[in-house]
């Protein structure tokens, strides 16, 4: 390999990194899957987490219509965002998010009982979250 087909590859791969930070984060792809896996089981309707506060998860427009008290993502700040708060557990610890729960079998299916505690998503997947919503909170 010649000196200057080096360099060529180490520029290129250089702009590649560089370009992965500023990856759009993709609703469907990263944030939908997330959302559903630690939250979907209390806030879709019928659930303990819907139930008491309105919000659910199950579709893009659910989780921008917020709760019922109002809006809990302000696109483009997710430091204003309450949602990002609570997974940060920068909230009220009682509220934090996810909360633990407990699934109590009954004849008629089980059913979910929120916990007391709150749950710390990893790291990698607070800042995806971040990440989308300062980008804007789009339906991408
Ligand atoms: C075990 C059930 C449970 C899980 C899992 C859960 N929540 Fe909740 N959530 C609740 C309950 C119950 C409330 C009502 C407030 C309270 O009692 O703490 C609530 C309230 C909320 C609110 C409204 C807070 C407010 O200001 O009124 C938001 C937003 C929220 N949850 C987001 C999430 C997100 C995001 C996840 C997943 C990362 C999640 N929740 C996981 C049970 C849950």
């Amino acid at each position: 390999m010649s000196t200057r087909t080096l360099l060529l590859a180490l520029v290129t791969a250089s702009i590649a990194l560089a370009g992965c930070g500023e990856r759009q984060v993709s609703y469907s792809r990263d944030v939908a899957p997330i959302l559903k896996a630690n939250c979907a089981v209390c806030h879709t309707p019928g659930s303990p987490g819907y139930i008491k506060s309105g919000f659910s998860v199950a579709s893009y427009q659910d989780i921008m219509r917020g709760t019922r008290n109002g809006h809990v993502i302000a696109p483009g700040s997710a430091v204003g965002s309450t949602m990002v708060r609570l997974i940060r557990h920068q909230a009220d610890p009682t509220i934090n998010m996810p909360k633990n729960f407990t699934m109590i079998a009954t004849e008629h299916g089980s059913i979910v009982l929120p916990g007391v505690n709150a749950r710390q998503l990893p790291e990698h997947d607070v800042d995806i979250i971040a990440k989308w919503v300062d980008q804007g909170a789009k339906d991408n």
